[in-house]
């Protein structure tokens, strides 16, 4: 019988997102997911397998003992009503914070809570579920519950809703390119077909953007003062590709103790903005800079893209007129630093059709790098925060971009430079 036959006979039919992680035989699946996604759900019915070749040793691991309770309960109700396991024994002790069960065919599922320590040693196991994993001390599941997994080469689920940037992210972060004993999932609540379309959207328009994003989208969202909290590597990384025929366009930030950055950037026809190419550089002259901004201008025209121009720090007008004389045209950007700000978020957050409106290529990593470190600070004698100057000069070219083509570009208008 196949796993989606045993799973119908169980009266389980997985969504199409709950298929993808149940398709992945990975030893560690870290499955995170907005609210009501079905986490729990899908993780006791992956272990069930498990469960019914009989002798193997399960734990349910909770932060306390009633966050590890619903997985417990599904597995328990299945393994009883569903499979027609005979008990033969079973325990459940609120007082010390632990629940099992035996069956007859040996198989044991524990039910333990991760405020006790105590409950967390001295057995091996073959499969665990880190139950809402995001409020677990990094501590219990490194100091205590790992090495539980070595003997019998156990396996690990992680089914939780994120909580900021904290430890869960670098489990994440492990997984994200399959292929390995780790692969990692994100799913946003509205994946759950079950749930209603008007209840995600009320509580959108309720919540701040950053809860919800974090709560229904599922999204590691920082709190710790990022600019951009929207920014996901996993997401907004990418290969991008360009096809003949297209605009291309430069964002450039002066430096020079500061690094000089340009930035290339493709629109294409769903508003979405390819960011394919950063030049980044401190120390050099202008005549430099021109020298590589024309041949990574050529690289692009050689792939058959047009050179729509570029935009730039409006107050470098001196530094404009130079690189015009060199051969780099570049108009003056518009600057309004928090306008700016919003333009660059409108295009990481998902759109309605759940796409992105910005695409980097993995060649950027300066791009990337800022994105993950660009922070508010409260400069000294001021009460509103503002983005450090630190580490700033891709997030300014970007900015400029994306305040200039903030609204989809009429292409018969464009005037084309070389
Ligand atoms: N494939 C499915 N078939 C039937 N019901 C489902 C399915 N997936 C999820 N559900 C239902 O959706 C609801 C949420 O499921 P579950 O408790 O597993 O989600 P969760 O992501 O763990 O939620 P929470 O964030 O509250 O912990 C439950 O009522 C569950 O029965
Ligand atoms: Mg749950």
């Amino acid at each position: 019988m196949n796993l989606y036959d045993f799973y119908s006979s169980l009266g389980y039919e997985p969504s199409a997102a709950q298929v993808v992680f149940h398709d992945s035989d990975a030893r560690f699946k870290v499955l995170i997911a907005g609210a009501r996604f079905g986490k729990s759900l899908a993780a006791s019915k992956d272990v069930l397998r498990d469960l019914v070749c009989g002798q193997t040793r399960g734990w349910m691991v909770g932060p306390t003992f009633t966050l590890a309770r619903p997985e417990y309960e599904y597995v328990v109700n299945d393994a009883r009503s569903r499979l027609r396991l005979a008990v033969s024994e079973e325990l459940n002790s609120r007082r010390s914070e632990h629940a099992f069960v035996r069956f007859a065919n040996g198989s044991e599922v524990h039910c333990v809570s991760a405020s006790r320590p105590e409950t967390l040693l001295g057995q091996e196991v073959d499969w665990m579920i880190l139950c809402e994993a995001a409020h677990l001390p990094r501590e219990s599941y490194e100091r205590f519950l790992r090495a539980r997994l070595t003997s019998r080469e156990g396996r690990l689920i992680v089914p939780t809703t994120p909580r900021g940037h904290n430890w869960i992210k670098g489990l994440y972060d492990r997984g994200i390119e399959p292929g390995r004993a780790w692969q990692s999932f994100r799913f946003a609540t509205w994946d759950n077909p079950r749930v209603a379309a008007a209840e995600i959207e009320a509580a959108r328009s309720e919540l701040p953007a950053e809860v919800f994003d974090e709560q229904f989208g599922g999204a590691f969202v920082a709190r710790a003062g990022r600019v951009y909290p929207e920014f996901e590597r996993a997401v907004h990384v990418r290969p991008v590709s360009q096809s003949a025929g297209t605009l291309f366009w430069r964002g450039v930030d002066f430096g020079f103790t500061n690094p000089f950055v340009c930035l290339w950037a493709v629109l294409d026809r769903d508003d979405c903005l390819h960011i394919v190419d950063e030049y980044y550089c401190a120390g050099a002259t202008l005549s430099q800079h021109a020298a590589e901004i024309k041949r990574r201008d050529e690289t692009l025209l050689a792939q058959g893209l047009l050179c729509a121009g570029g935009v730039a720090d409006p107050s470098g007008r001196v530094e404009r007129e130079e690189l015009a004389n060199l051969g780099v045209a570049l108009w003056p950007a518009e600057n309004a630093l928090l306008a700016g700000i919003d333009a660059v978020r409108q295009r990481l957050r998902p759109r309605a059709d759940r796409t992105r409106g910005l695409a980097i290529d993995p060649s950027c990593a300066n791009l990337v790098r800022e994105f993950e470190g660009y922070c508010y600070e409260r400069p000294v004698g001021q009460c509103e925060p503002l983005p450090g100057k630190r580490d700033d000069h891709c997030m300014d070219a970007l900015r400029y971009l994306c305040m200039s083509l903030g609204r989809r570009v009429d292409w018969r208008g464009v005037r084309l430079f070389c």
